[in-house]
């Protein structure tokens, strides 16, 4: 494939967009957790050439994304528990796994890594909705980064990872949530779970369900959770005080650390975690592109947002 163009997302530029995933092409486009990687989730072809582009194992399935409420109770059998969860949060950060609805569904087997589940998201972003409700129909995205690694938060992260992978980026300027969706699974005869914390913190979801979630088993789970992941080129240590010669500094909240970094950034000068959550791919990447021997981490707090700032920093400290 020649270089990716990048357009910003103009209407113009968005019922283009339509037309590249009509005939059955990538594209990447902007929703307000991370970028997606899109493509039509109905068509093999097109859901093989994200996991190519990708370069993911094709057993981790796919998010597919619809325009509306109704569009997605065409795509999973929703319960009173996922009912209840789709109308307080949707369009927003959450994704919803839920059965497949075997006869109204059209989400292709491949997108679901042959689960007889679907996880289903309506996004918020206002380009991502444009899109969906240009296109008509699910778009199977995954974050739009090479397996494994940070995900992107602006149109020009996405064009360093996969140029040349995808056809066309709709630039919609910086994600504002900045860590991906939380996962919930709403299964028959199983507790809600909370297969991945993400840009809805889990006390919201349990106060719109009124019940505790559970975490996940390994009958339910997410096969995208691998230990792994986020990975920048740098190690990254967590819980940090100090730097050492040659390391990088990612803080939070007042103050810096003991010793001279290399290089240093804050998340939050102020201690606040939604601002945390939006800079920190992007702040991960700019560290890295220092080429520091590490970068040591602040601690943050395991709360509200935190939690899914902590599990993705855990993963990119992951060797
Ligand atoms: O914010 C987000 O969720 C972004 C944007 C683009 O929507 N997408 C995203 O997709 O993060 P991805 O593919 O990087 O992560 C999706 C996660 C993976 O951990 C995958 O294993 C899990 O959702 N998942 C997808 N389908 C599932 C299913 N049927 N059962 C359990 N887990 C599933
Ligand atoms: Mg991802």
């Amino acid at each position: 494939m020649t270089s990716t163009r990048i357009l910003a997302a103009s209407p113009v530029a968005i019922s283009e967009a339509a037309e590249v995933l009509s005939s059955g092409r990538l594209v990447a486009f902007p929703t307000e957790t991370v970028y997606g990687l899109g493509g039509d989730a109905r068509d093999g072809r097109a859901v093989a050439a994200i996991y190519e582009a990708k370069g993911r194992p094709s057993f981790n399935p796919l998010i597919a994304h619809v325009a509306s409420l109704a569009e997605a109770w065409e795509q999973g059998v929703f319960d009173a528990r996922a009912e209840k969860l789709g109308a307080a949060f949707w369009p927003g950060p959450l994704t919803l796994v839920v059965p497949f609805a075997e006869r109204t569904g059209t989400v292709h087997e491949l997108a679901r890594a042959g689960l007889p589940t679907v996880a289903l998201r309506v996004p918020a972003h206002p380009v991502a909705q444009q899109l969906l409700a240009a296109f008509g129909a699910p778009v199977a995205a995954p974050s739009a980064n090479r397996s494994g690694r940070v995900s992107p938060t602006s149109a020009d992260h996405v064009k360093a990872d996969l140029d040349g992978r995808v056809t066309l980026i709709l630039d919609g300027g910086r994600t504002s949530v900045g860590v991906e969706s939380t996962v919930i699974a709403c299964l028959p005869d199983e507790p809600v779970r909370l297969l991945r914390p993400g840009g809805i913190a889990r006390r919201d979801i349990e106060a719109v369900l009124g019940e505790i979630i559970a975490n996940p088993t390994d009958r339910v789970q997410a096969p995208g959770m691998l230990a792994q992941h986020y990975a920048p080129d740098a190690s990254v240590r967590l819980n940090a005080t100090d730097v050492e010669a040659c390391e990088a500094w990612l803080g939070f909240g007042p103050g810096g650390p003991k010793g001279e970094p290399l290089a240093a950034l804050n998340l939050s000068p102020s201690g606040d975690l939604a601002e945390a959550a939006s800079n920190l791919f992007a702040y991960l990447r700019a560290l890295d592109a220092r080429k520091p021997d590490g970068i040591a981490v602040a601690s943050i707090p395991d709360e509200g947002l935190g939690e899914a700032i902590n599990d993705r920093l855990r993963r990119a400290a992951a060797r």
